[in-house]
C-alpha cells in the first residue's frame, strides 16, 4: 500500500508517474520534529537499505547522508554527497516500511548517526510529497515504489559490451590505435567512448575537425570493426559570439538567469559558459534535438556529464577569493591566515553557495536553483530521453548521466562518478548496485579499474571479476592518471579472459536486466531481501545476488587469494579462469573461506538453479544465442528472455523461452 502525504507547497518533481491521491491524517512511521524535520525511531536490529548513490555499506546505518547533487572526485567513506540523490530508503526489522520523499533541494538523513537509535531528517525547507509505502517483503515495497515511478530506461544490447574510454584520447588516430590494440589481441569490445577533446574547444554538439576530419566516416570504419563511439555532452554552453548553441540559447531564453535577469555565467571546461535551463519544457525539446547532430553522423550513444551542474568558479566568488588572498598573503601568514587560505582557494569549485546565484524558469516563475538543485542532471538526460523518442523512435540510443535523481530513470542510466583506483571503491561499487536498483537505476556500473589516481593491474583484474556482472563495464580514467586499457599490463591475457567470461554471460545478464525493467524489479539485490529469515545474510555487506540464480562475492582487497564468504544455502561455486576453463564445486550452507587466485572469477549458483552461457564472441553482435548452454543444477530450468537488442517492442512472448538444463553443474544442453 503505498501512502502520500503533502507537506507546504512542492515543486513538480516529475519524480512519480503515477497518480496517487493524498492521504489524510498522520503519516504513519514518522514523527516531526519542532523545527520541520522528521524522526524515525531504529530499533537496534533495524537495517535501513537504500538512499540510491552513496557512500557506505548496504545498510545505511551510521553515518549521515546528504542529499545534494556534488561533483566530487574525492569521495571517501567521510563523504555525505556525491552525483546523484534518491531519497528511497526502506527501514526493515521491527517494523517494515519504506519512505521516499520528492524533493528537488538538499535534504539530510542522519542514520544514526548523532543517535544510534534515531534517524533524523532534516532539509532546507519543508515543501515536499512524502510516500510511505508498506508491503509484505523488501521486494514488494520496491515493487510498489518502481511501479509509481514509472519503467526503467533500457538500453541497446551493445552497451553491456565491454566498453573502452579515457579522458586524453586526443584524435581519430589515438581511437583507431585503441580498437587496434583490442583488436590485435582479439580482447572482446564493443564501444570506444569520446570524452571533451572530440569537441571544438569543448564546445557541445561540435566536433574539432582537425581531430576527427571526416567524423561520419569515421564513426562508419568503427562500426565496420563493431565498435559504437560514445561522445560525451557536458551541460555548460560556451559562450562565444557565433557559436549556434549558444547565440540561440541567448536568442530563446533557453538559459538560468542571474538576479538581475541577465544569463548566468559560471565557468567549466570552455571557461565561461551558461547553463541551459534544462527545468523548461521548451529548453529540453531545444537541447535534446541538438543531439541529432552526432546522430546524423552515426552515433547512437552518449554520456551526459558535469551536470550536477558541477561549476568551476564564478566570477564574483573569484574576485572575492583573489582580494582576500592578496590581503591574507601581504602579512606574515600565521597559522589560521593560512587554514583560511587553503579553504578559500579549496571552495571555489562547485561552491554550494553558487547554487542560490542563479534560477530557473518554471511556469512563468523564477524559482532559485538551490530549491530545485537535485534536478538538474535529472532534466539534461530527460531533454536527452525525450529528443530521442522523436530523432529515433523504433532504434535504442544508449544514454547515461553522472548527475541524476528519481525520474532520471525513465530516460537513462548513471555511472558512479568519478571513483579513484582504490580497492575501497571496488567494494563500494558493489555496495551501490542494490540502492541504485531500488531507485529505479538498473543501467549502471564504475569506472572500471578507477577513475582518477594510478591503477595497479591486480586491481584491474579483481575489477574486472565483479565488472563483468555489472550492466555497464567501461574502463575508464582520468587525463594524467596511469594508462589503463588492458594491453598496458603485464596480465593482459587473464583481464582479456575476464572479458571473455563477460560475453558468455551477457545472455544471462541481459535476461536478468530485461526482466527486472519489465517487471520493476531489481536486478542486484542484498542478500536478505531473499533469505529474509536469515539473520546471518542481513550482516552481509559485501555480496549480492543476481537475480534469482547468483550470487556474487567478488575479492576486492589486495594480495587476497580468496575471501570469505557466506552461504544461505547450499550452492554451487564456480570458479572461472576464462570461458571454458572452470569448475564447480557444491558447497553447503554457512560460513567458507574461499579460494580465488588473481586469475580467477568466482560466483555461486544458488540450489536447483541454472545460468545460460554462451559461446566467447567477439562483440555483442556476434553472441549466438542458438549454441548457448547451461550451467548449474540438474534439471533446472531458465527463463531466458532475449529480442534483437535494438527495437523497442519489449515483452513480446516470443522473447521468453524457458531453457532446461540435463546435466548437474556442468555445460548442460538446452531445450
Ligand atoms: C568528469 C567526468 O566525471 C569524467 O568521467 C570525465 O572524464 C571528465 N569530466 C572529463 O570530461
Amino acid at each position: 500500500m503505498i501512502q502520500k502525504f503533502r507537506k507546504g507547497n512542492p515543486v513538480e518533481t516529475c519524480a512519480v508517474s503515477e497518480k496517487i491521491f493524498l492521504s489524510d491524517g498522520e503519516i504513519p512511521f514518522i514523527s516531526a520534529l519542532g523545527e520541520g524535520g522528521f524522526e524515525i525511531k531504529l530499533a537496534d536490529k533495524d537495517i535501513v537499505y537504500g538512499l540510491g548513490e552513496q557512500v557506505r555499506g548496504i545498510n545505511k546505518r551510521g553515518w549521515k547522508y546528504t542529499s545534494c547533487n556534488s561533483d566530487n572526485c574525492n569521495h571517501q567513506e567521510d563523504t555525505h554527497s556525491l552525483y546523484g540523490t534518491h531519497n528511497f530508503f526502506i527501514i526493515s526489522g521491527s517494523r517494515l516500511f519504506g519512505v521516499f520523499l520528492d524533493y528537488a533541494g538538499s535534504i539530510t538523513f542522519d542514520v544514526g548517526y548523532t543517535r544510534r537509535d534515531t534517524m533524523i531528517i532534516t532539509a532546507e525547507d519543508y515543501d515536499m510529497d512524502i510516500y510511505i509505502i508498506t508491503g509484505d517483503s523488501e521486494k514488494d515495497i520496491v515493487k510498489q515504489f518502481r511501479k509509481l515511478i514509472g519503467k526503467s530506461y533500457i538500453p541497446p544490447l551493445w552497451a553491456f559490451g565491454y566498453g573502452q574510454s579515457r579522458w586524453g584520447y586526443k584524435n581519430a588516430e589515438d581511437i583507431r590505435s585503441v580498437a587496434e590494440e583490442y583488436r590485435k589481441r582479439e580482447i572482446p569490445i564493443d564501444s570506444i567512448y569520446l570524452d571533451i577533446d572530440y569537441m571544438e574547444r569543448f564546445k557541445d554538439f561540435t566536433v574539432d575537425e582537425n581531430a576527427f576530419p571526416d567524423f561520419s566516416d569515421f564513426c562508419s570504419e568503427m562500426k565496420s570493426q563493431g565498435i559504437h563511439l560514445v561522445p560525451i555532452i557536458d551541460a555548460g554552453v560556451k559562450i562565444e559570439e557565433g557559436y549556434d548553441v549558444y547565440e540561440e540559447g541567448v536568442k530563446n531564453n533557453f538559459f538560468c538567469k542571474d538576479k538581475d535577469g541577465n544569463d548566468f555565467v559560471g565557468a567549466v571546461w570552455p571557461g565561461r559558459v551558461h547553463f541551459p535551463d534544462f527545468l523548461k519544457a521548451e529548453t529540453r525539446e531545444w537541447f535534446g534535438n541538438k543531439y541529432s547532430f552526432l546522430i546524423e553522423q552515426g552515433i547512437d550513444g552518449f554520456w551526459n556529464d558535469m551536470n550536477e551542474p558541477a561549476i568551476f568558479y564564478t566570477e564574483d566568488r573569484l574576485e572575492a577569493v583573489i582580494e582576500r588572498v592578496n590581503e591574507l598573503s601581504r602579512g606574515n601568514m600565521g597559522i589560521y591566515d593560512y587554514f583560511e587560505f587553503t579553504g578559500l582557494v579549496a571552495g571555489i569549485s562547485n561552491n554550494t553557495g553558487d547554487y542560490d546565484k542563479f534560477f530557473h524558469n518554471i511556469d512563468g516563475k523564477m524559482i532559485s536553483h538551490k530549491k530545485v538543485h537535485n534536478l538538474y542532471g535529472y532534466n539534461m538526460t530527460r531533454a536527452a530521453g525525450e529528443a530521442f523518442e522523436k530523432l529515433s523512435p523504433d532504434r535504442r540510443i544508449l544514454m547515461f548521466s553522472r548527475s541524476s535523481c528519481i525520474g532520471a530513470h525513465r530516460y537513462g542510466g548513471i555511472w558512479q562518478g568519478d571513483n579513484k583506483s582504490w580497492w575501497s571503491h571496488l567494494l563500494m561499487n558493489l555496495q551501490m548496485m542494490p540502492s541504485l536498483n531500488m531507485a529505479g537505476f538498473l543501467y549502471t556500473g564504475a569506472d572500471l579499474g578507477g577513475f582518477g589516481s594510478n591503477t595497479t593491474e591486480d586491481l584491474m583484474l579483481r575489477w574486472l571479476q565483479l565488472a563483468a556482472f555489472t550492466p555497464l563495464m567501461r574502463n575508464h580514467s582520468a587525463l594524467g592518471t596511469r594508462e589503463q586499457e588492458l594491453y598496458r599490463f603485464s596480465n593482459c591475457d587473464a583481464c582479456k579472459k575476464m572479458v571473455e567470461i563477460r560475453y558468455a554471460l551477457i545472455p544471462y545478464i541481459y535476461s536478468e536486466y530485461m526482466k527486472a525493467a519489465l517487471n520493476d524489479e531489481m536486478m542486484f539485490k542484498p542478500l536478505a531481501f531473499d533469505f529474509r529469515e536469515d539473520s546471518s545474510a542481513a550482516e552481509v555487506q559485501d555480496q549480492l545476488l543476481l537475480g534469482d540464480e547468483i550470487m556474487l562475492a567478488p575479492v576486492y582487497t589486495q594480495n587476497a587469494s580468496g575471501r570469505y564468504v557466506y552461504l544461505p544455502e547450499e550452492m554451487t561455486l564456480v570458479r572461472m579462469r576464462s570461458a571454458d576453463d572452470f569448475e564447480t564445486e557444491v558447497l553447503p550452507k554457512g560460513h567458507h573461506y574461499v579460494r580465488a587466485e588473481l586469475n580467477e572469477l568466482i560466483f555461486f549458483i544458488r540450489k536447483g538453479k541454472a545460468i545460460p552461457m554462451a559461446a566467447p564472441a567477439k562483440n555483442t553482435a556476434e553472441i549466438d544465442y542458438s549454441t548457448l548452454s547451461l550451467i548449474g543444477y540438474e534439471g533446472a530450468e531458465y527463463l531466458l528472455y532475449s529480442d534483437d537488442g535494438i527495437s523497442k517492442d519489449y515483452g513480446k512472448a516470443e522473447n521468453y523461452r524457458v531453457m532446461k538444463s540435463k546435466y548437474s553443474c556442468s555445460v548442460g544442453l538446452c531445450t
